[in-house]
């Protein structure tokens, strides 16, 4: 039985793969997707939800729009790295897929609300809708089997020397989340820093030479270019890009791509330097229960040979 899937994202390069790989995946079914502001705005992010499920030819599945900023924080962007439309280095055509005409909020209820069994998020950008959900129908998360998210990290955040992007930009909203008593994947940057598409895995997608490689191969060309070095690989100053998002995904398909462990993770929201740190209690330091399976190895290679395969499957 394929599990049902809540989407919700906030593309963005590596949610875009993320993207590919769900709805092409045999194991999952896409039931929404839902957008957050974060790489880009929400107006941004929802076209460039948009326009990915146009140029794919998936025209049947909803997209409806997410908030437009965290909780109580003002909006950070990311457009250093995703560009001006928040997914620079392609042109992905004239979007045919329509805006859901209703919100974030009102679809993932009534999905969750009409769901026969429990259904699984994949998060991939910051936590504010899923907050939100949390927030507005706390009854509701009994019908979440788990949350599978790319954010936070244990060690070396990439967006303050202490946190991560997606966590970064809605702090107490990643709180609300960890804190929520649904269990919790989490792909944070210790492992989706070891999920790096080298320039040969770039070539080989643009081998396979169909239109969806093409443009995939080139918004992998801006990414790489875009990313900044991670200063622990063997070659750091190779330009390469980590495909993040596309971990959270992955993980669901096939848990043998990554190695994991339970443990208990919290989020700082007001330290001096540490805001927006998911504290990683890989030692079991606090007491407190594990709430999380915080993943730390993957097989590279096999996990890009999903990704090749997702882009060959939207000929
Ligand atoms: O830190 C990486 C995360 O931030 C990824 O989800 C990327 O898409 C950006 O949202
Ligand atoms: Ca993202």
């Amino acid at each position: 039985m394929r599990k049902p899937i809540i989407f919700d994202c906030d593309p963005g390069h590596d949610d875009a793969i993320a993207l590919l790989l769900a709805l092409s995946s045999e194991q999952l079914d896409v039931k929404l997707i839902t957008t957050a502001a974060g790489n880009q705005t929400q107006d941004k992010t929802i076209l460039n939800a948009r326009k990915l499920l146009s140029f794919i030819g998936v025209h049947h599945v909803e997209i409806a729009r997410g908030a437009e900023k965290p909780i109580v924080r003002e909006l950070i962007i990311a457009d250093n790295i995703h560009g001006e439309t928040g997914l620079d280095g392609a042109d992905l055509g004239v979007p045919i897929v329509e805006e859901s005409n209703r919100s974030a909020l009102e679809a993932m209820r009534s999905i969750l609300l009409n769901a026969e069994g429990k259904m699984t998020i994949i998060a991939t950008g910051p936590l504010t809708n899923v907050a939100i959900l949390f927030l507005a129908y706390p009854e509701l998360k009994e019908k979440i089997e788990c949350i599978s998210l790319m954010g936070g990290c244990g060690f070396g955040g990439n967006w303050t020397p202490a946190a991560e992007f997606n966590i970064y930009v809605d702090p107490e909203a990643a709180d609300i989340v960890f804190r929520s008593g649904v269990p919790i994947i989490m792909s944070g940057l210790d492992v989706t820093h070891k999920a790096q598409i080298l320039k040969e895995d770039i070539e080989r997608i643009r081998r396979i030479d169909n239109k969806t490689s093409r443009v995939i191969a080139s918004l992998l060309d801006f990414f790489s270019e875009n990313s900044p070095p991670y200063y622990l690989s063997k070659e750091p100053h190779i330009k390469t890009a980590h495909l993040h998002d596309p971990c959270a995904v992955a993980y669901l398909i096939d848990q043998t791509l990554f190695q994991g462990i339970d443990c208990y993770v919290g989020i700082e929201t007001s330290g001096r330097l540490t805001t927006g740190c998911t504290v990683v209690d890989i030692n079991r330091r606090s007491g407190m229960e594990s709430n999380v399976k915080f993943l730390f190895d993957i097989d590279r290679e096999r996990f890009i040979d999903r990704i090749v395969s997702a882009i060959k499957y939207f000929r």
